[in-house]
C-alpha cells in the first residue's frame, strides 16, 4: 500500500516566507519547516521564485501545495493586498503558482488559513458556533469559523474604528512603531475588540499572530465580554492550514 504524501503548506507574510509539508494526521510540520526573507518588492514574478527556491529544499516532495496570502482570495484570484506589492490584485495565484512550480497550489487568506487550523486542531477545535480567529502582525487578519465551516475573506482587521482602518491602530506593528506599552496597546485592543464582538456576537476569540506568545503581557489589560483564548498553532498555523486546504481541494 502506498501511503499518501503529506501535502505542503507555504506561508507568505510580508517579512518571511515559511513552508514545510504537514502531517495531518496530527496537524504539525512532517519535516522541520525553511524559512527565506520575503523579496522586496514582493512581486507576484519575485516570490513565486522564493517558493520554488524553498521546494527544491524538499526534493522527494510531489504534492499538492497551498500557500497562504496576506490579502482576500475569491477562487484562486488574489483580490487586496494591503501589506504586499498592489501587483497581485487580480493575480490569478492558483494559476499562475501551479504553472511555475508544477505542482497543484491552492492559495487562501492567510489568517483563513490560521482559522482552519486553529478550528482542525487547536484552541478552536471542537467548538460550536461563532468563533474568531484574529492574528495580530504586520495587519489585524480575521477568520470566521461557525461550526467548524469557514466563512472565507472575512476582512475584519478593515474595519473603521474612530476614523482609523483598525490595524493602522490595533496591529501589533502599530504597537511597535508607536512605542506603546502592553496597557497602552491593551486599551487599543479592548476598543478594537469590544467593536467586533458588538457586531458578531461570536462565542470565543481566538488570537494568533507572533505576539500571542507574550500573551501574559498584555491580555490582562484587554477587557471584553467575550472569552479570549490564544492560538495554540501559534506560528505553525498558516503552514497548517494551508496543506490542510490543499489537501481537501485535491479530494
Ligand atoms: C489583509 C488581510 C490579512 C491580514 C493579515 C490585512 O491587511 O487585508 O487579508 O489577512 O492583513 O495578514
Amino acid at each position: 500500500m502506498r501511503l499518501m504524501e503529506h501535502p505542503f503548506g507555504i506561508d507568505f507574510g510580508g517579512t518571511g516566507i515559511k513552508g514545510a509539508p504537514v502531517d495531518l494526521a496530527v496537524g504539525d510540520f512532517a519535516e522541520d519547516r525553511v524559512r527565506h526573507p520575503t523579496p522586496q518588492p514582493s512581486t507576484p514574478e519575485a516570490v513565486a521564485a522564493v517558493f520554488a527556491d524553498l521546494l527544491s529544499s524538499f526534493p522527494a516532495s510531489r504534492s499538492a501545495v497551498g500557500v497562504t496570502v496576506p490579502g482576500v482570495v475569491r477562487r484562486g484570484v488574489v483580490g487586496s493586498a494591503a501589506n504586499i506589492d498592489d501587483a497581485w490584485i487580480g493575480t490569478d495565484a492558483d494559476a499562475m503558482l501551479t504553472e511555475r512550480l508544477q505542482r497543484s497550489v491552492h492559495v487562501v487568506n492567510d489568517a483563513d488559513a490560521a482559522g482552519l487550523a486553529e478550528a482542525a486542531y487547536g484552541a478552536a477545535r471542537g467548538v460550536t458556533g461563532l468563533v474568531i480567529v484574529t492574528t495580530l502582525g504586520t495587519g489585524i487578519g480575521s477568520a470566521m469559523v461557525h461550526d467548524g465551516v469557514l466563512v472565507p475573506n472575512a476582512e475584519l482587521g478593515h474595519l473603521e474604528i474612530d476614523g482609523h482602518d483598525a490595524e493602522t491602530r490595533a496591529a501589533n506593528s502599530a504597537r511597535k512603531r508607536e512605542e506603546l506599552s502592553w496597557e497602552e496597546w491593551g486599551e487599543r485592543l479592548t476598543r478594537y475588540y469590544r467593536t467586533v464582538e458588538m457586531l458578531f456576537s461570536p462565542e470565543v476569540f481566538v488570537i494568533g499572530g507572533g505576539v500571542s506568545k507574550d500573551a501574559e503581557h498584555w491580555l490582562p489589560h484587554v477587557h471584553v465580554r467575550t472569552p479570549i483564548v490564544t492560538a495554540t498553532l501559534l506560528n505553525r498555523a498558516g503552514v497548517v492550514g494551508a496543506a490542510l486546504l490543499a489537501a481537501r481541494e485535491q479530494d
